[in-house]
Parts: structure tokens; C-alpha cells; sequence
């Protein structure tokens, strides 16, 4: 496994090993690995012949205000656990090689990245469109592999890539949980004792949202009360938002119907929590009447 600190560097393995005919996977991260950028690095090393890494903390992607300065890093760590995942290359570029000048060019996707995360970290997703535009421009042609968990932020990525023509195939992988049902995140370090055993309340919401869904319910209002409801189990947070909208376009166009997502927000005294499901609203009606019609 190599180190590499600059884009040139990166640039011209890369180049190396698509002459020699080899598949590139990329995992975008921001470090202090846990199971879930694992799995993502898992995929990748399954699907792909070379693996990147990258590790860098943004702050394009930070408010003023938010977690930047404390952000958690242990970088020893992280590259014993992608030495030990299969990494060939480990992109941990400095602030000076990835933003030499003050930034100028800023990638946007509003459309996409102006509900549910948008409305409360208005300026994140445009950091990250343009850091993702920037880490894809410098890796190339590749499988870029990032997690359901993020569900707002692929969704932004898928939308960069179609319209921008980069030539890479976003793969969207699984989110990963703690036994008790909370969502992997660097940030989970932040929590006190306390909002630990409470944090498990965001799955729990996911989970009434999801058996209304999945008996039919069709109002997001309804499924969005259930949700609210469940989250009365974690006092110590604040709701930042509980959402039942479509999977595609993360809006409700009137009953939900199909591909729904739920997502939640919460936030603690320091971390801000987020985790997501989706279900599929069972057909009604006439689709309902002809099946059962020519049931034996
Ligand atoms: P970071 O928060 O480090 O996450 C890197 C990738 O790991 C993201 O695609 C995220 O969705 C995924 N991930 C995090 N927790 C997960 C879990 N429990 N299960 C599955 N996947 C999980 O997301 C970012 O960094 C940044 O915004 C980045 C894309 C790197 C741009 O700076």
C-alpha cells in the first residue's frame, strides 16, 4: 500500500495502472475510519483491481460554527485499516495541495441539495459537489463507492456526475449499524453516555415510519407523526427534521407511492446524528383487483 500526498503523484499511478488494463475503485473519505467506510472499502477491493482511499477533511463542507477544527482524526489508524483492507493507494493530500488559492469555481446541485440537510447546513452540499467534482477530476475514470447513509449526499453525486459527464459509476452501498441499531458515524464520539443509549431512537423512528409505510399508509404526514413520536425515546436530541418523501426526488408529490425514503435529523449537546430506510408502498386499487382476480 502506498502513501500519496500529491495530486501528480496520484495522477500518474493511476494513469499507470489504467495503460496496464486494471479497474480503478475510489472511496472518498474524510477519515477516523469505522466499519462502515470499511464496507465501502470492501466493495471496492471486491469489485475493482485498484483501490483508493482518499482522506481528507473538507472545509469547504463546514459551516461556520460546525465540527471543522474539532473534527476527529487519527490517521495512524486509518491507514493500518485500509493496509489491512486491501488498499493500494491511500490519498491523504494537505489543505496547501488541494486548495493552494482561495477557491473560485464551486460546483452546486440547489435542486437536489436544498430540502431536509439543505434547509438546516445550507452551504454543505455545494462543498461537497465541489470537493467530490475535484477528488473525481484528479482520480479519473473509476467505481466511486459511497454510503446509503449519506442517502441527500448521493444523490447529489449521482446528479453531479450525469450532468457533468465525469466517467465514474457511483455504487451506493448499505448502511452499516451498532448492534442496537445506530448508524456507524465519526461523529457517534461526540456523544455523551447519556445520548448514547438514547441515539438508538433514530433507528426506532425508521422503524414505525417503516410499518406504517409498509401497511399502506400513503400520507407522509402520518408516517412523519409515527416517526416524530418514536423519537420522544431520546429527550437529550433535538429533531432537526423527520422526512417521508419519495426515494428519487427526496419531495412529496402527493400520496407516497413506490420507492419512499425515511430519513431523520437529530441533534445532540455535539453531535448531529442522521440516518435514513427506505420502503415500497404496496399498489392499491385496480393493480390490487387484478391480481387478486386471476388468483387461483
Ligand atoms: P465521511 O463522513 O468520512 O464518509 C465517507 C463515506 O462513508 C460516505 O460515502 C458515507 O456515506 C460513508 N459512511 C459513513 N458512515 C457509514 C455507515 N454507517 N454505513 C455505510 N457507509 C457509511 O461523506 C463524507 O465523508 C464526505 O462528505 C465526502 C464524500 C468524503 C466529501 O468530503
Amino acid at each position: 500500500m502506498e502513501i500519496v500526498e500529491t495530486i501528480a503523484d496520484l495522477r500518474a499511478r493511476l494513469h499507470a495502472d489504467r495503460a496496464a488494463g486494471r479497474t480503478v475503485g475510489f472511496v472518498p473519505t474524510m477519515g477516523y475510519l469505522h466499519a462502515g467506510h470499511v464496507s465501502l472499502i470492501d466493495a471496492a477491493v471486491a469489485a475493482d483491481d485498484r483501490t483508493v482511499v482518499s482522506i481528507f477533511v473538507n472545509p469547504l463542507q463546514f459551516a461556520p460554527g460546525e465540527d471543522l477544527a474539532d473534527y476527529p482524526r487519527d490517521l495512524a489508524a486509518d491507514t493500518a485499516a485500509c493496509a489491512a483492507a486491501g488498499v493500494d493507494y491511500v490519498f491523504v493530500p494537505d489543505l496547501a495541495e488541494m486548495y493552494p488559492r482561495p477557491v473560485e469555481t464551486v460546483v452546486t446541485v440547489p435542486t437536489v441539495a436544498a430540502p431536509l440537510e439543505g434547509v438546516h447546513r445550507p452551504s454543505h452540499f455545494a462543498g461537497v459537489a465541489t470537493v467530490v467534482a475535484k477528488l473525481f477530476a484528479i482520480v479519473g475514470p473509476c467505481r466511486a463507492y459511497f454510503g446509503a447513509k449519506d442517502w441527500q449526499q448521493v444523490a447529489v453525486v449521482r446528479r453531479l456526475v450525469a450532468d457533468l459527464s465525469f466517467p465514474v459509476e457511483v455504487v451506493a452501498c448499505p448502511i452499516v449499524r451498532e448492534s442496537d441499531g445506530l448508524a456507524l458515524s465519526s461523529r457517534n464520539v461526540y456523544l455523551t453516555e447519556e445520548e448514547r443509549r438514547q441515539a438508538p431512537a433514530l433507528r426506532r423512528a425508521l422503524d414505525a415510519g417503516l410499518a406504517l409505510a409498509n401497511a399502506g399508509e400513503t400520507d407522509a404526514a402520518a408516517v412523519e407523526a409515527a416517526m416524530a413520536d418514536a423519537l420522544a425515546a431520546a429527550p437529550a436530541g433535538t429533531i432537526d427534521y423527520v422526512a417521508a418523501v419519495q426515494a428519487d426526488s427526496l419531495l412529496v408529490d402527493g400520496p407516497l407511492h413506490d420507492d419512499i425514503r425515511l430519513l431523520v435529523a437529530v441533534r445532540f449537546s455535539k453531535a448531529r446524528l442522521i440516518d435514513n430506510d427506505g420502503a415500497r408502498i404496496p399498489r392499491r386499487g385496480p393493480d390490487d383487483r387484478g391480481a387478486l382476480s386471476s388468483a387461483p
